[in-house]
């Protein structure tokens, strides 16, 4: 009997209109345009408007997905959504997504592995698929990261952006599909990259607000020794996995942190420049946003040919990193 494997089908992405500069940011925080693109690769992000919200991007992200893959909202069994930055502590984000899409059938829910959140949703999904739980999955990571920073930052406010991307996952015979994954974590790095107040431990109260528990804070130097090594061996886990080697991927499409990681990370396992897909310098870091964003961008510019191998990888907020490979 010929395998069942997760094959994305279809692939979505929306950005915000407003764009925030480097040179808008030299206004608002001590940092140049030079350093900011020398140190991260970024020029520009998309910023949400006030009235603008997590579950509105990842709709209209999922809609293009579904349109794509020519499949109706009622046949998804399941919504999986990764976040950090979700529009209300309860309910979960993904159910306003499951009733503006009409999808009566499909189970929501959200799930929080920091910039690695995209990559554990698909190795959900893909191993519900596999299993013959579920046929038609659709994976959504998207943050609206600007709500939660803190905007006299330096190190971080010039960082974070918006957006979200999403892909349709069918059941299909054969040999195309997601052909591994690797997803890890290590809590004890758990400081590496929070936000300490509005939950149990600390909940909302004047005081909290007051202490700035309520932004996002990162030990960046720390977070960035590590990024590399871990997306490497993530990146070698599953390509192992596979019965492949790095020679054999056609595109790298990694978590948009820093173009610094990426590169380095392309130059550890001997990938020229133009095998890897890089937008961090127009869209900046969407945490779980940023791949299935990069992915709809590449796709749709029509580079990505029927039987490529995408290898997708991420590290982030746990601390959580993983890879996942696929076969077009
Ligand atoms: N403008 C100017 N100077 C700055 C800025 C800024 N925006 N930010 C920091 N600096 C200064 C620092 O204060 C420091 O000054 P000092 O030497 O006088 O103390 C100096 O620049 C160097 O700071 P570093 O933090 O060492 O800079 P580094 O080269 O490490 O770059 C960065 C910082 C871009 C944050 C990098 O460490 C990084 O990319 N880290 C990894 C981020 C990551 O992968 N995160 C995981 C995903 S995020 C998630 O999960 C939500």
């Amino acid at each position: 009997m010929a395998k069942i494997r997760s094959r994305i089908r279809g692939t979505g992405h929306f950005v915000p209109a407003k764009v925030l500069t480097n040179f808008d940011l030299e206004k608002m925080v001590d940092t140049t345009d030079e350093w900011i693109r020398t140190r991260t690769g970024i020029r520009e992000r998309r910023i949400a408007s006030e009235d603008q919200y997590l579950s509105q991007f990842c709709t209209e992200a999922a809609r293009q997905a579904l349109e794509m893959a020519d499949t109706k909202p009622e046949e998804l069994d399941l919504i999986l959504l990764a976040t950090v930055t979700m529009d209300q502590p309860i309910p979960a984000t993904s159910c306003f997504v499951q009733a503006n899409l009409g999808a009566k059938k499909a189970a929501a829910m959200d799930l929080q592995a920091g910039c690695s959140g995209f990559i554990y949703a698909l190795s959900m999904a893909d191993a519900y698929i596999r299993a013959g739980v579920y046929r038609h999955i659709l994976v959504i990571g998207g943050e609206v990261l600007s709500k939660y920073v803190d905007w006299k930052d330096r190190a971080t406010c010039v960082l974070f952006a918006d957006g979200a991307g999403a892909v349709v996952l069918k059941a299909e015979e054969g040999e195309h599909g997601i052909l591994s994954s690797a997803i890890h974590s290590d809590g004890n790095m758990a400081d590496f990259i929070t936000l300490p107040g509005g939950g149990s431990k600390i909940p909302v109260s004047h005081a909290m607000i007051e202490a700035n528990h309520h932004t996002i804070k990162m030990k960046g130097g720390e977070t960035f020794k590590l990024a590399v090594r871990s997306i490497e061996g993530a990146c070698r886990e599953s390509i192992d996995a596979a019965g492949l080697t790095p020679a054999d991927v056609r595109w790298f499409v990694p978590h948009q942190a820093n173009t610094r990681i990426i590169s380095a990370v392309g130059d550890r396992l001997g990938w020229p420049p133009e095998t890897i897909y890089i937008n961090i310098d127009r869209i900046g870091n969407t945490s779980a946003g940023s791949i299935p964003i990069a992915l709809d961008e590449i796709v749709r510019s029509g580079k990505v040919q029927e039987g490529d191998t995408l290898l997708f990888a991420a590290f982030g907020a746990g601390l959580t990193w993983g890879s996942a490979l696929v076969r077009w």
